[in-house]
């Protein structure tokens, strides 16, 4: 049987993940159920309204992550053993949550 590798085109995939029609609202329950699932007992959020400038900013008081931890949660469908009780289920709630709402990285 003849197999061949196709790879999704990276550029037309991320404008497609971001017209998928989440609402902001979803996109922050999302971040809160990533917090709560790392075990946070307390989620701040921070809101910043400047026109284009605005920003949000959510923190929580979970187990975190590291260096690494964050390099693989940034990968679309990110592997991840979920236990009960876990709110996460396919590995993109952190990346669309961004990618829904900003059309430019964070300036620092
Ligand atoms: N606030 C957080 N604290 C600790 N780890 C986090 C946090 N947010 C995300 N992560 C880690 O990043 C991974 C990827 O998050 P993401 O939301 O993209 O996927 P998911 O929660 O596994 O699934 P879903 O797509 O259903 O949300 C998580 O599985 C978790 O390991
Ligand atoms: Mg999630």
């Amino acid at each position: 049987m003849r197999r061949e590798e196709i790879i999704p085109s990276a550029a037309r995939l991320t404008n497609s993940l971001r017209d998928l029609g989440y609402e902001f609202s979803n996109a922050v329950a999302d971040l809160i159920d990533n917090s709560v699932t790392a075990g946070a007992g307390k989620v701040g959020i921070t809101f910043h309204f400047d026109g284009p400038e605005s920003w949000i900013r959510i923190v929580d008081d979970g187990s975190g992550m590291t260096g690494a931890s964050v390099s693989e949660a940034m990968r679309l469908g990110t592997a991840q053993d979920y236990g009960e009780g876990d709110l996460g289920k396919f590995g993109l709630g952190l990346k669309t949550a961004s990618l829904s709402q900003c059309r430019a990285p964070a300036k620092s």
